[in-house]
């Protein structure tokens, strides 16, 4: 039986901390590390990224996560304003890339075991990504089915 509430009604069924006090600091260290490791070689949205500064992004994706998830406001201090949407606005993200983001994210949250992340906690953070992911989407889809076969009208 849970009787949390608010901001982090989603987050366990048996803690009464947060997210962040239950994982630790080290737990988004690996998290945001295992994505970045691969966001580096990926071909669609590692040209993204910036080439000079894949330590600096790391460190804002993990303030991120860290501050939702209840624990220090770096994020806010260093960054101001979440505003993620508009953040994304200078990067084309349609689907693809935003199930390429949650591919990598997934990959990252397989290194963890079930003793370091429990199911309960891995669903929290996934329903967030999943969430937050394809609210970013700010291109249109491919509709390959409604596009005009050959472009002729005979
Ligand atoms: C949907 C696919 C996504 C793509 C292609 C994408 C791409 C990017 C890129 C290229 C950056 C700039 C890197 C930097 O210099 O910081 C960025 C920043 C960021 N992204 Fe994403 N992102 C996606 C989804 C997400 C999701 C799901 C989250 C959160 C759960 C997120 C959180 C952030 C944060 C916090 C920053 C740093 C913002 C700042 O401080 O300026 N992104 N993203």
């Amino acid at each position: 039986m849970t009787t949390n509430s608010g901001a982090n009604a989603e987050n366990s069924e048996n803690t009464a901390g947060t997210m962040y006090e239950a994982l630790g600091e080290d737990f988004f260290r690996r998290l945001v590390g295992g994505f970045y490791k691969q966001v580096r070689d990926d071909d669609l949205i590692g040209p993204m990224y910036p080439e000079d500064d894949f330590e600096g992004a790391e460190d804002r994706l993990r303030w991120f996560l860290v501050q939702y998830w209840g624990g220090p406001q770096t994020f806010s201090e260093r960054r101001g304003a979440p505003m993620l949407r508009r953040r994304h606005f200078p990067f084309p993200i349609g689907m693809k890339e935003a199930e390429r983001w949650l591919d990598l994210m997934s990959t990252s949250l397989d290194q963890f075991t079930e003793d370091e992340l429990l199911p309960a906690q891995r669903d929290a953070l996934w329903n967030h990504m999943q969430r937050v992911a394809y609210m970013m989407i700010n291109q249109p889809d491919d509709h390959p089915g409604i596009r005009p076969q050959g472009g002729s009208l005979m």
